[in-house]
Order: C-alpha cells, then structure tokens, then sequence
C-alpha cells in the first residue's frame, strides 16, 4: 500500500492508549487522508474516518465480525462470544431477539421507571449536603433496568451491582488494576445472572412471558437449541449493563446544560424538538465509544487501499462524530445543528452506522435517548440545584472518560 499513510512505529498499541479519543483524529488531519495504516495490539491495521468509511465499515459483504474482538475486551466489556462476535444469518437471527425487546412501548415503559426513581430521590437529596449525579444515576438505572428485564435485585445488592456494570464499562480502554477490575466484575456479574437463568428454566423463579429474562431464557436460536444458560447470562447483560452506561450520557448532559445555561432557559419551555436537539448534539459531542473494529472479510481496494483478507479495521467513532467536513464547527456544542440534519445513519455514530435490523447498529439507540429525555426533563424542570466548584474537566485520553467529578449537585429543592 504505497499511497496509503503508514504511521510507522514497531506497534502503537501504548501510543494509542494513550492519545486516547484523538488517537486516530490527530493521524487523519496529520495526513490529510481519510485513512492510514499502523501496527496496534501486534498487527497491520488500517484506521480510518468519515461518512464514507463508516458506510464501507457496515458492508457486512467486505467485513466481519468473528475474530476482531480482542479478548481483554471481551473479557470485560462484552462478554465472550456474544452478539457483537457474530456474523450473517446467525447474528440477524440473535439481533432480532435483542430488537423484539426494544420495542416504543418497552422505551416508554423503561424511561417512566427512570423518571419515578429520579422523582423519588428527590426527598433524600433535599437533605444531603452534596449529590454526585453519576452515582446516583447509576444506582437508579441499575435499579430500573433489573426491574424493567425481570431480574430481581435487593435494594442492599444495588450498589455493588451497578458498580461491578461500570467497572465492565471502564475497563474499555484500560490496563492494569482497572482492566482487572473489569474482569472481576464481570465473572460476578455472569455467575449472578447464570444462576437466575437456570432458576428461571427450572421453574424455581417465575419470569413474565415478554419480559428480557423471559425472552433470553427461552430464545431459540436458528438450530432451536436454547442458548446455554452462561450465553443467555452473557446476553442479558448485554440488556441491562448498557442501560446502566446511560449514567455517562446522564453526566454529560448535565455539564452541557451547566456549561450553556442559554439552552436550559430553553428546554424549560417544553418544546420537545428543542429536546431532541440537545440530546442528538450530547451524543455526537461528548466522548463516550471511541471507535469500533471489523475484520476483512474478503479482500478489495478502497481509496487506493488494498484491504487484505483477515486485516483489522478499525472506524474512528469519535472522530467521524467531529468530522469537519459532516459537521460545521464540530467542537461547538450546537443543538441547532440537528434542525436542519439529514438523518444520514452514517455521520451520528455514537451508537454505530447503518440499520440496527441488519447490521451491527446498536439496538439499545431509542432506549437511550427516551432515558436520557426523562432525565433531561427531571434535571431541567422538575428540580433547582447549585453546581460547587469542582473539577469538572473530562480527559480525552481516557476510554471511556467522564467529568472528573462525577458532576456535583449541591442545595437540591423541588421545583
Ligand atoms: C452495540 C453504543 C446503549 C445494547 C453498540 C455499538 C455501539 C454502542 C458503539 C456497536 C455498534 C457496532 O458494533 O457496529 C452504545 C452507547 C450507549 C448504548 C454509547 C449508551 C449508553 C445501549 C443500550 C442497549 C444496548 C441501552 C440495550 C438496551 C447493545 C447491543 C449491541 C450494541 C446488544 C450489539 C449489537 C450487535 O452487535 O448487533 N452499542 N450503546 N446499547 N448495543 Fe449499544
């Protein structure tokens, strides 16, 4: 690939962890190119951005799944061997269990419980000194979730169990005691879940026919073989463990109405596009999936890049959501932007490109804007809070990041 950049160092796996967020950003504007060639995690990878590399990145003809996911990160974040692994008819078949749960009605459902748990919260909150909203959202997501699946959770549990999702989440772009952690939450977590699964078969807890547990526990897959009970634990995490991450969109969007008291006078007037709006511009602004990964399936040549069969590429997430040619004045927090947006499913991609149904677009899309919506609207209308002084700096070479923080809420009323 002589016309291609190459950035060249023996592997930049370390340089990588450490640029974080901007890892890939920095190389593109280096090279004026929307993709280069470099070494990570001991291999040939080509990076790349945009509009146009995320519609190639989700042509499942050019690219697979099997094989691209390192296993530290599915040791911690995914789970082994779950959805995000699979590829064609096998995948479509899972994907449409995951999508069957994910209904309006099911999004509606969920972000009611979130507004109720917001709600009741309130009255504790009056008289604690301080509140730290990531913590708190955490808790109460952890909470909604389990109950929204049908998995029972003690209040005593909550804590530890919404920390050990987080830990998983956390442990993305992490090494050492942190990626640890991650690993130790999730053998928790999985041993918690297996075991519900198993009393749910064995009639020994009762699960709504409807409800995820149900639904997970029963699946059929395509050889109408239920999954064994440690993959149905795997994919019923794969539920409620995102819905827990919520909690970073949450923190975002507290410092976005903190750092623009402009468009909190705004929301306060209820126009619900101008919500829309504000929740569109904090998942393209704020940092949260860095980028994704794919391996070729069948070797071709783009942009004067020959693909070869079995190379790692990977698709800069953050990057293509601060692109300067899809975005204008990408480094401004801008809702208005989303006034006149095409609707393109290849330049908002904090949840993945392309169609949810057929390829690997997250599903989990309306249930996070409708929660993110319900704590909006809790923060902006139903509550009056002070923001102490704190750090709330979030640092890009951090993945995933957060204000540091945790954003800090102080002399909290119902309004
Ligand atoms: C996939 C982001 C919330 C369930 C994904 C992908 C991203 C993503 C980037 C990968 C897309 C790809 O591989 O091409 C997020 C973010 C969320 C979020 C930033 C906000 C917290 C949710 C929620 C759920 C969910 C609430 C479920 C209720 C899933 C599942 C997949 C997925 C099951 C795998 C889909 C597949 O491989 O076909 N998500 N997600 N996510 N997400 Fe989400």
């Amino acid at each position: 690939n002589e016309d291609v950049p190459y950035d060249k160092t023996i592997d930049n796996t370390v340089t990588l962890l450490k640029e974080g967020y901007l890892f890939i950003p920095n190389r593109i504007r280096q090279y004026q190119s929307n993709l280069f060639e470099t070494r990570l995690l001991g291999q040939k990878v080509i990076c790349m951005s945009g509009k146009e590399a995320a519609e190639l990145f989700y042509d499942s003809k050019r690219f697979q799944r099997h094989g691209a996911l390192p296993k530290r990160i599915q040791k911690t974040l995914f789970g082994e061997n779950a959805i995000q692994t699979m590829d064609g008819e096998a995948h479509h078949h899972r994907k449409q269990l995951f999508l069957s749960l994910m209904t309006e009605v099911n999004q509606k459902q969920l972000a009611e419980l979130v507004t109720t748990e917001w709600t009741n919260s309130i009255r504790k909150w009056e008289n604690d000194k301080e509140v730290i909203l990531f913590d708190e959202a955490k808790d109460i997501l952890c909470r909604v979730a389990c109950q929204w699946a049908g998995v029972p959770l003690k209040d005593s549990e909550v804590k530890e169990r919404a920390n050990d999702f987080i830990a998983m989440v956390y442990a993305f772009g992490a090494v050492g005691p942190q990626h640890w952690k991650g690993r130790n939450a999730r053998r928790q977590i999985e041993d918690w879940m297996k075991g519900i699964i198993e009393d749910v078969r064995d009639g020994k807890l009762s699960a709504k026919e409807g409800s995820v547990l149900y639904e997970m526990a029963f699946y059929d897959q395509e050889d109408h073989r239920h999954l064994d009970s440690h993959m149905a634990a795997v994919e019923l995490i794969n539920v409620i463990r995102p819905i827990v991450a919520i909690a970073t969109f949450i923190t975002f969007s507290a410092l976005a109405l903190h750092e623009h008291p402009s468009y909190k006078e705004k929301l306060q007037q209820g126009n619900s596009d101008d919500c829309h709006f504000f929740i569109q511009e904090v998942r393209r602004y704020y940092p949260f999936g860095p980028f994704l990964g794919a391996k070729v399936k069948n070797e071709f040549v783009w942009n004067q890049c020959e693909f070869k069969k079995g190379m790692l590429v990977i698709l800069d997430v953050y990057g293509t959501n601060h692109d300067r040619q899809l975005w204008e004045n990408p480094n401004e927090f801008n809702p208005e932007r989303f006034k006149t947006w095409n609707n393109s499913l290849f330049d908002l991609i904090p949840q993945g490109g392309g169609e949810a149904a057929t390829g690997h677009r997250c599903p989990g899309e309306g249930i996070t804007i409708e929660v993110m919506k319900a704590s909006l609207d809790f923060l902006v209308n139903k509550i009056e809070f002070d923001v102490p002084n704190q750090d709330l700096s979030y640092d890009l070479s951090e993945m995933p990041t957060l204000p540091k923080s945790g954003f800090m809420m102080n002399n909290i009323k119902r309004k």
